[in-house]
């Protein structure tokens, strides 16, 4: 094999993320690679499933609440959305939200310019401005068109939950920075449930969720030279209750050997690669979760069950004698 250029075609720092994550004890691969445009699409059609309650329920909460969110947010807000996919529950905001501009952030260019398209016929007070970004790293905002009084990012689908604590502090930190004293954050949290529930949520009858975490693989072959034979692996979603998160990782049927980046791995019948974790919250872990990061939890909106939450985290930390001084 080629050992000499191969990894030079791509980018150092995704080369070496694999790499390592393949190279540990437990393997692991990073999950922002899922979001291909066939796993875009997955992920839509998961969002529909039966047992996935997830999206239905926040996407309740935001039908019955989305007037006193936006009436929280007040008026001129530079709404910035990470993660944002195709925009379904967003819609129900800026329905009814005083907009300077909505800035949709995706790692995802061609569903996010997709959807941008989509937005810009259906909402024209205010300018739709997309950004393809990998929102864990630092981002720069476009320069503002329409003046606004504050920023606020908007970050649903419990996409909190699939960083590991420690990472996701530092994105919370991220965000504070980004909205400034005055802004804050229109959180979605998913709430600790029984067990059987959240497994049925990540293995759904239908098998999309598997396809989901299988095209991880096919994307790996089809984007990055990978070889994986994806029909040695199959899905498996398992609660872990020392971590309160679901765990998602792919199994080898049997032994397996691939290669990547012209490097060589095997796997052992039954070794998996953990692709994927979803954290769920307490209301009261939430609370801290803000705190660390410079926010305070001023509003909580949930469905009857508890399934889920919305949070309105305002910005605390520091006045703005100084700013109003000028
Ligand atoms: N934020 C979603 C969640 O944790 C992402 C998700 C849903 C997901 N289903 C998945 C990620 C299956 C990987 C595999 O609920």
């Amino acid at each position: 094999m080629d050992q000499g250029d191969a990894p030079r075609r791509f980018r150092d720092a995704e080369c070496n993320e694999i790499l390592r994550g393949l190279e540990a004890a437990q393997k692991r691969l990073p999950s922002k690679y899922f979001y291909d445009a066939r796993g875009s699409e997955l992920f839509d059609q998961i969002c529909e499933l039966p047992e996935y309650y997830v999206t239905r329920t926040e996407r309740a909460i935001m039908q019955t609440h989305a007037g006193e969110m936006a009436q929280i947010l007040g008026s001129k807000v530079r709404l910035v959305e990470f993660g944002s996919g195709s925009s379904v529950k967003t819609r129900l905001l800026l329905d009814q939200l005083d907009a300077a501009a909505y800035v949709p952030v995706d790692i995802s260019g061609e569903h996010l310019h997709k959807t941008a398209r989509e937005l810009a016929q259906n909402y024209t007070r205010f300018p739709i401005e997309p950004l393809v970004a990998d929102f864990t790293e630092a981002l720069t905002l476009p320069q503002e068109t329409v003046e606004s009084r504050l920023t606020a990012v908007y970050f649903p689908g419990s996409t909190l939950g699939n960083f590991e604590p420690t990472a996701a502090t530092q994105l919370l930190r991220n965000i504070r920075q980004l909205v400034g004293n005055d802004g804050g954050l229109l959180i979605g949290a998913d709430l600790q449930k029984d067990p059987a529930e959240l497994e049925a949520a990540y293995d759904d009858a239908a098998g999309v969720t598997a396809e989901f975490n299988l095209n991880l693989l096919a994307r790996l072959n089809r984007d990055f030279g990978a070889d994986f034979q994806v029909n040695a692996f199959k899905h498996m979603a398992r609660y872990d209750h020392h971590h309160g998160r679901i765990e998602m990782h792919l199994v080898a049927k049997r032994a397996h050997e691939f290669s990547i980046f012209g490097q060589r791995f095997s796997m052992q019948r039954g070794e998996t690669i953990h692709t994927e974790n979803s954290y769920k919250y307490t209301l009261d872990g939430l609370a801290d979760l803000a705190q660390t990061s410079g926010f305070r939890t001023s509003k909580t909106w949930t469905d009857a069950a508890q399934r889920f939450a919305v949070q309105w985290w305002s910005a605390i930390g520091r006045t703005k004698t100084l700013a109003k001084a000028a």
